[in-house]
């Protein structure tokens, strides 16, 4: 099973994938972790980039759509193990909410994994900003709110859950583990 974290920046995506996985193994359960950018030469790469001044013009963030979606093939046969659960933040979904046009960022990722599940972290823009990088200037909110808006409109696409990701560490891992807990035949009741 394939199971995606997504969320914009600040959401706590690691933390409750760090949590997840704890318990899927008190469950019995083989678990890996992923993710992206991943650690490759081209994600080393994608990180110099977003250091950048100019990460965020038009024609960077081209380049790093190319980028994203090279980096990611990485990981694609290592996704074919079905004797494990891999939980990855972050999957070709953030290139679809954060880079565009999205139909060729689509084409890009084409032979990108879909997720079996895809959890999104639905993070207030207010709170991303004060979390992650405390910009909050005008342009940064305008572009957090956008992602934002695409996430909730792509998560049509896939089987997922939305996790309101306001609240406190522990109530945001009990949402999560109630939400993944049917696709693995984990009884509701049997949740610590
Ligand atoms: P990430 O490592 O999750 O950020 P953080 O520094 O918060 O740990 O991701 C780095 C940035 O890359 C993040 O702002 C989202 C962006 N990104 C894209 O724009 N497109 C993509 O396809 C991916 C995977 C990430």
């Amino acid at each position: 099973m394939y199971i995606v974290f997504e969320g914009i920046d600040g959401a706590g995506k690691s933390t409750q994938i760090q949590m997840l996985k704890e318990w899927l193994e008190a469950n019995g359960f083989r678990v890996e972790t992923l993710v992206e950018p991943t650690d490759s030469v081209v994600g080393k790469l994608i990180r110099e980039i977003l250091q950048r001044p100019d990460a965020e013009t038009d024609e960077v963030q081209k380049i790093l759509a190319l980028l994203f979606a090279a980096d990611r093939m990485f990981i694609m046969d290592k996704l074919k193990d079905d004797s494990k659960i891999f939980i990855s933040d972050r999957s070709f979904i953030s290139s679809l909410a954060y880079q565009e046009p999205v139909d060729w960022v689509e084409q890009l990722n084409r032979y990108a994994k879909k997720p079996d599940l895809l959890i999104l972290m639905d993070l207030d823009v207010k709170t991303s900003v004060a979390r992650a990088s405390g910009d909050d200037t005008f342009e940064n909110v305008e572009f957090l709110t956008r992602v934002k808006d695409n996430y909730l409109k792509l998560v049509d696409n896939y089987t997922h859950e939305i996790i309101d990701a306001n609240r406190g560490v522990n109530k945001v891992s009990s949402d999560i583990k109630k939400a993944v807990a049917p696709y693995l035949g984990i009884c509701p009741d049997c949740i610590l």
